[in-house]
């Protein structure tokens, strides 16, 4: 069986952990999209791993970890997971395979996304840094992208890296008085790459598609979450890759009916990094309570998370555009301590209530929310592993989650280590 896990938020839903404990029924767990931007963390006994580009699954040493095409690849942050794990004892040498296809992000993207969003001043994104948005940028504009399969050609490449870095170099100095990049600079870290990369070089969608053939289980591994989609999510405050389960197809070639299971994971209550919309944000003690108690500051970038109450209209809208079979509802241990609840089941917007998310900012910046109040617990249930032990109004948060949203949660996440789930 292939199986999808992808996040049905803001991002930073604990994909990780989940990819983490179905990846040991898995053969093989694929990245398909984003790039460093992600950070998704895995603990494993005393041992916390947060995974930028390798697939989580990469800390368990018997499975084959992917990279599509549709990731973009930092070469730097790519080369230090692989050591990283390799200091741990747990090698990926023979079981890491990166497409030929992927596009490279270079320190100019890096560069082009700081200076951006500087220029921006308070229109900011609110981007991680990562060069993502440039590197897409130059994916769809084709002329000036460079391509983990050009690492095997080191000659064509240096001929293709003058080009593009004499073309940055008028733009940056234009639109930012920018200092030049160095050709060289950057040629000579590229050798570098290509000496630790080409080794894992290779064409994954034939391996993909061998490998279903084979009756080997898949497990696709979303980045971000359905909210931050470019086309689908709350434009211009988005990733710019398709991080909702639509991508996955497109992201790995591998079409989503040969995916038999899309599990959404989602907190109990909301997060988001960097600007944009959040009607049910919680500017407010209640907001720092979550973020005190859920530790929500960024696994890549270190920022405070903002933190709202559990919307139940932008978690439907997910599960409806990813025909999601299951949720995994994360961090339910970090609401103990609030006396009530509240849960937004639906908006105002401009007078009128309407329960389907509004996918646009203009739209969606007039929203208010409608909530409704639930009980609240005070027990520590850190240690619970059964469903039927949870406190009741415990019990009745996660059921009520499920009647809003129309979809059953058959993973609880109770803390933050492997075996801190509950199963249903
Ligand atoms: P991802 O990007 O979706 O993989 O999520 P991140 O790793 O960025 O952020 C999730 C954070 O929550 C990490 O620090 C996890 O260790 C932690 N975490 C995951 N599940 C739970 C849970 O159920 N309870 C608590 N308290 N922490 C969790
Ligand atoms: P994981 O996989 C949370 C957010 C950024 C910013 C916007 C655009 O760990 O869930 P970008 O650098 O992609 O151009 O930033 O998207 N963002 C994430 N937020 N988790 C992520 O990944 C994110 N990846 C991007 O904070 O608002
Ligand atoms: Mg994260």
């Amino acid at each position: 069986m292939n199986s999808c896990v992808i996040g049905l938020q803001w991002g930073d839903e604990g994909k990780g952990k989940v990819v983490d404990i179905l990846a040991e029924n898995s053969d093989i767990i694929v990245r398909y999209g984003g790039g460093a931007n992600a950070g998704h963390t895995v603990i494993v006994g005393d041992e916390r791993f947060a995974l930028h580009i390798l697939p989580s699954g990469s800390v368990r040493p018997d499975k084959t970890c992917v990279i599509t095409s549709a990731v973009v690849v930092d070469p730097e942050v790519l080369i230090k997971g692989i050591e990283t794990l390799g200091e741990k004892n747990i090698p990926l040498t023979g079981r890491l395979l990166i497409s030929e296809n992927a596009h490279v992000v270079l320190d100019y993207h890096k560069q082009e996304d700081r200076l951006r969003e500087e220029a921006l001043g308070k229109n900011k994104i609110g981007t991680t840094a990562r060069g993502i948005g440039p590197c897409y940028a130059d994916k769809v504009g084709r002329s000036y992208a460079v391509r983990v399969g050009d690492f095997r050609d080191l000659d064509s490449l240096k001929a293709k890296l003058r080009n593009i870095v004499e073309y940055k170099n008028k733009l940056f100095d234009a639109l930012y008085g920018a200092e030049p990049i160095i050709v060289d600079d950057i040629f000579e870290k590229c050798t570098a790459y290509a000496g630790a990369i080409t080794p894992f070089i290779t064409d994954t969608t034939e391996f993909l598609h061998d490998s279903i053939a084979q009756g080997k289980s898949i497990l696709f591994e979303g980045a971000q979450g359905s909210l931050l989609d470019i086309d689908h999510g709350t434009f211009p405050f988005v990733t710019s890759s398709n991080s909702s389960p639509l991508g996955m197809p497109s992201g790995s070639g591998v079409p989503a009916k040969m995916v038999e299971k899309f599990v959404g994971v989602a907190k109990a209550y909301s997060t988001r990094v960097g600007a944009g919309p959040f009607p049910s944000e919680q500017d407010n003690d209640i907001g720092q309570y979550i973020r005190d108690k859920g530790h929500e500051y960024g696994t890549t970038t270190g920022r405070p998370r903002r933190c709202g109450w559990f919307d139940a209209v932008a978690v439907s809208y997910s599960v409806t555009i990813g025909a999601i079979d299951s949720i995994a509802l994360m961090h339910l241990d970090t609401l103990a301590g609030l006396k009530e609840l509240n849960v937004c089941r639906a908006y105002k917007i401009e007078g009128e209530e309407r329960t389907f998310f509004p996918a646009n900012t203009t739209r969606l910046a007039k929203a208010e929310p409608i909530y409704e109040t639930l009980g609240g617990w005070d027990e520590d249930i850190t240690a619970v592993r059964d469903f039927n032990d949870l406190p009741a109004n415990a019990r009745d948060y996660v059921c009520r989650l499920e009647e809003l949203t129309k979809t059953p949660i058959t993973m609880i996440g109770i803390g933050p280590k492997r075996d801190q789930i509950i199963s249903r």
